[in-house]
């Protein structure tokens, strides 16, 4: 049919070509920041990336990546043997350097309410436009409460010594830790929140290489760009606490979750992904930014709105706590002074991340409880010892499952995955297992003698 008009906001033009390329500074190197500057350089831009912790700058200039991601190593060095890359605390070199600055710093949730720390972002922001001399833009990148940005521009006016020349533009990130490369050089769609046709242009100049693989362009107002990441994480948190809903229905009704899962896969319009039942999400992002959304959406008056996210967190909080009823049914009620063997630390696979990591708050409630816990992950160690000194660590799964009562895998790396039930079955007290990732074979493993439980499943 014709005649149907695309809606106003979607813009793919191809970059203006008379834009030179400008030259790019990211302000933060955390997770967000790193990889975004160490990507601009490999896509051909000069990069300089800025931060305060001058240990984390040094790490980045010797070439060393300070979280876990994989790939991004190798791309370090690559841009930093290209020469376009550096990194700096000074704030006046990367004022005078730039032409489009990259807000990457983190929002997390403040200590006493759900509510997003903004003081990261506001203190980034007050550095850099308070040396600005120039017509430049400023991009935030983080992921903040609406209205930030509109607060934000005036503060950059207030305090640009370039005043209105400084624009500020929103440009949300939707990258997956462990997949942060990819996502960020291939994403799925770029948006572009501007309030000029100069600030569009020198965004799409900004990515024009990632423009020319034909990814979509979505140019919004400030506001819209804002809600798009909340919009997005609330959506895909919301589809994972749906699942793990019709898990509680079934552990109800002695129905079996994972082919349920799989049934409603098959219809398009619902589709497979994010539709895993088990443990439910943590991480950095899902569950601080449905909070953060929940509350600034009763202080804009509009809290009915999401009144659901405060139920999709309370279902997902469940989760760990059945979780921990799984183990206590197979040891018979009371778990203290039983030897626990907990598979994963890291709030998902392929990550060393432990911020709201469901498996770590299983294995810490087991460990309140009066169980022995001993912890296995093969990333997350270091950083599950930090936040939880009170749990035992072990290197590998087969040494730490001697003498155990009960093995609950948490999360699921691949190397979970492929335990043999034989190995783990001759070396255990108890052959009972918890899944708590629908990870295993189940007829595998309670043919090598394994009692097993697994959430939403008979
Ligand atoms: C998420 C978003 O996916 C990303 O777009 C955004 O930019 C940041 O937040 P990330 O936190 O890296 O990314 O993790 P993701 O892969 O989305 O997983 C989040 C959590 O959900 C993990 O704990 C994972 O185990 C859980 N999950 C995911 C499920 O329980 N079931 C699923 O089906 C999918």
């Amino acid at each position: 049919m014709a005649g149907i008009a695309a809606p106003d906001a979607v813009v793919t033009d191809p970059v203006d070509s008379d834009e030179p390329a400008p030259r790019l500074t990211v302000v933060g190197t955390g997770y967000l920041g790193a990889t975004h500057a160490i990507c601009m350089a490999v896509l051909g831009f000069d990069v300089l990336g800025v931060d305060v912790d001058p240990g984390k700058i040094d790490r980045l200039n010797a070439g060393e990546v300070p979280f876990f991601e994989p790939g991004l190593p190798e791309l370090l060095a690559k841009a930093l043997d290209s020469g376009r890359l550096r990194f700096t605390t000074s704030f006046d070199e990367a004022a005078g350097f730039g032409d489009v600055h990259f807000i990457c710093v983190g929002t997390p949730q403040q200590s006493d309410s759900g509510a997003a720390d903004l003081r990261y972002v506001d203190s980034a922001v007050t550095e850099l436009a308070s040396r600005l001399r120039g017509r430049a833009l400023v991009v935030g990148k983080s992921t903040v409460p609406v209205g930030t940005a509109a607060r934000l521009t005036e503060l950059v006016h207030r305090l640009a010594p370039a005043g209105e020349e400084v624009e500020l533009a929103w440009n949300p990130e939707f990258l997956r830790e462990g997949y942060a490369v990819d996502d960020t050089l291939r994403p799925d769609r770029l948006v572009f929140g501007v309030r000029s046709p100069w600030a569009e242009n020198r965004l799409r100049a900004a990515f024009a290489p990632v423009i020319a693989q034909g990814t979509p362009v979505v140019v919004t107002d400030l506001t819209t760009a804002e809600l798009v990441k909340v919009a997005a994480n609330s959506f895909l948190a919301t589809k994972i606490s749906y699942i793990n809903a019709m898990a509680e229905v079934c552990e109800a009704t002695g129905g079996d979750v994972t082919r349920l899962a799989e049934a409603l896969a098959y219809d398009d319009r619902i589709g497979g992904r994010f539709l895993k039942p088990g443990l439910g999400f943590g991480g950095g992002c899902l569950p601080k930014d449905i909070r953060a959304f929940a509350h600034r959406a009763e202080e804009l008056g509009v809290g009915q709105a999401v009144t659901f996210l405060r139920e999709v967190d309370a279902i997902n909080k469940r989760r760990r706590a059945r979780t921990v009823d799984l183990v206590r049914e197979l040891v018979g009620g009371d778990p203290n002074g039983v030897r626990v063997v907990a598979l994963g630390a890291a709030f998902k696979p392929n990550s060393d991340d432990v911020r709201d990591a469901p498996a770590l708050d299983v294995a810490s409630t087991l460990d309140r409880l009066g169980a022995h816990v001993t912890v296995v992950d093969p990333a997350a160690t270091a950083n599950a010892r930090r936040s939880h000194p009170e749990l035992t660590y072990a290197t590998d799964a087969l040494t730490a499952a001697a003498g155990a009562d009960v093995v609950v895998l948490l999360t699921e790396w691949n190397e979970f995955r492929h335990l043999d039930p034989g190995a783990m079955g001759a070396v255990v007290a108890h052959r009972r297992i918890v899944d708590g990732r629908h990870a295993l074979d189940p007829a595998q493993w309670r043919a090598a003698g394994w009692e097993y439980r697994a959430l939403g499943r008979p």
